[in-house]
C-alpha cells in the first residue's frame, strides 16, 4: 500500500492515545549514614488509545500502575518517557499557559471527591468553578449553568446553596462529575469514582455516567478494580500488571477468552454469589505470574508468520493483544 493511500484509511484521531508511556519514582533506601535509592518503575510502555466515543476500562491489582497512568495522561505529574496525544495533538511537553487550553477537554473524576470538594465553597460556586477559571460567561451565567448541571446529574437546584458536608457520598460523586463535565470535555478520566459507594448508589452512579456518555459522546477511561461493572460500561479493557499493560482487548474476549495467566487470575478472584458454581480457586504470586508468559507459536498467529522482531504485546485476535513469547 502506498503511503498516500495509506494516509486515507486514517480514521479521525483518537481522543486520547498514551504512547510509549512510563513513570519511574526514585525512592530513598537506607538510613541517614548510609543514604541510598532505588528506581521504581510504576508504569513502563504503556500504549493505551481511547477512541472518540468509547469507554476503555484499565483494570489491574492495587499498586499495578492505573492512577499513575490516569494522572500522566492529565498531566498533573510528568511522564519519564513516552507521549500523551489528546485529540490528535501531543501535549506532553506544552507549557502551562498552552496546557490550560487542553485541559478545558480532558477532565477528571476520583473515588474520593470528598478532598476535591472545597467545604468552604457552596456547590453552586464549585460545580461553577471551571468556567470562572477559564473565564467563560459572566457570574449570572457561570450560577445558573451549574444549577443546570446539578439538575442534569440527578440533584435539585436547591442544592447550589448547600455544603460539600451535607452531602451523602453518592451525591457528592454527583457533584464531582458536574464539574468534571461542565466545560464539555472530550475525555473524561474516571478512577474508582465508584468503589467508595455502596452496591445501589453504585449503580446508580454508573447508569448516570452511560448516560452522560451516550448523550455527550464522551471518551471514557475508567479505572476500575470492579470487573463486574468494567464488563458492563467498556468497550475495551486493559489489563496492567506490574506496571505494564499485559493484555487488551474488546470487553467481551477479555471476560471469555482472555490468553494472559494475570488477566484469567483476576476473574478467578471475582466472586461468584451462587456457591454450586464456585471454582477452586488458585492464587498465584506476583513472581509465579510475571514467569509464566504465554507462549504463542507463530504459525497461530492470525497475521501470518511472526515478524522479524519480537514485539512485547502479539496481536492474537482483532484488537486483542497480548505480552506473549512468540515461538517459531
Ligand atoms: N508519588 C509516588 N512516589 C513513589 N511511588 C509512587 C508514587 N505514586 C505511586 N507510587 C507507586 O507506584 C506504583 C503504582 O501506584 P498506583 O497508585 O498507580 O497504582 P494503582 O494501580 O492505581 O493502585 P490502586 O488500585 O491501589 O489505586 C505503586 O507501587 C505505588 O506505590
Ligand atoms: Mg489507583
Amino acid at each position: 500500500m502506498s503511503t498516500a493511500n495509506a494516509q486515507v484509511k486514517i480514521a479521525a484521531p483518537a481522543a486520547l492515545e498514551l504512547k510509549g508511556l512510563g513513570k519511574s519514582f526514585r525512592l530513598k533506601t537506607g538510613g541517614f549514614f548510609r543514604p541510598g535509592y532505588v528506581e521504581l518503575k510504576a508504569v513502563r510502555d504503556v500504549d493505551l488509545t481511547v477512541p472518540k466515543n468509547a469507554i476503555v476500562g484499565l483494570v489491574g491489582e492495587s499498586g499495578s500502575g492505573k492512577t499513575t497512568t490516569g494522572i500522566m495522561a492529565l498531566r498533573l505529574i510528568e511522564p519519564t518517557t513516552g507521549e500523551i496525544w489528546l485529540d490528535g495533538e501531543n501535549i506532553t511537553t506544552l507549557e502551562a499557559g498552552e496546557l490550560k487550553r487542553h485541559r478545558r477537554k480532558m477532565q477528571v473524576v476520583f473515588q474520593d471527591s470528598y478532598s476535591a470538594l472545597d467545604p468552604m465553597f457552596t456547590l453552586a460556586q464549585i460545580v461553577a468553578e471551571p468556567l470562572h477559571i477559564h473565564g467563560i460567561g459572566s457570574a449570572a451565567e457561570q450560577t445558573d449553568l451549574a444549577l443546570d448541571w446539578l439538575e442534569r446529574v440527578g440533584l435539585h437546584r436547591s442544592f447550589g446553596n448547600r455544603y460539600p458536608h451535607e452531602l451523602s457520598g453518592g451525591q457528592r460523586q454527583r457533584v464531582a462529575i458536574a464539574r468534571a463535565l461542565i466545560l464539555q470535555p472530550d475525555v473524561l478520566i474516571a478512577d474508582e469514582p465508584t468503589s467508595a459507594l455502596d452496591v445501589s448508589v453504585k449503580a446508580q452512579i454508573i447508569n448516570l455516567l452511560q448516560d452522560l456518555q451516550e448523550d455527550m459522546g464522551l471518551s471514557i477511561l475508567f479505572i476500575s478494580h470492579d470487573l463486574s461493572v468494567v464488563r458492563s460500561l467498556t468497550d475495551t479493557v486493559a489489563v496492567m500488571f506490574n506496571g505494564r499493560i499485559v493484555e487488551q482487548a474488546p470487553t467481551e474476549a477479555i471476560f471469555t477468552d482472555s490468553r494472559h495467566p494475570y488477566t484469567r487470575s483476576l476473574l478467578d478472584a471475582i466472586p461468584v454469589l451462587n456457591p454450586r458454581h464456585r471454582r477452586a480457586r488458585t492464587f498465584r504470586s506476583r513472581d509465579e505470574l510475571e514467569a509464566d508468559k504465554p507462549q504463542i507459536a507463530a504459525s497461530d498467529l492470525p497475521g501470518g508468520p511472526a515478524p522479524s522482531e519480537q514485539p512485547r504485546l502479539v496481536t492474537v485476535a482483532p484488537d486483542h493483544r497480548v505480552e506473549a513469547v512468540v515461538t517459531q
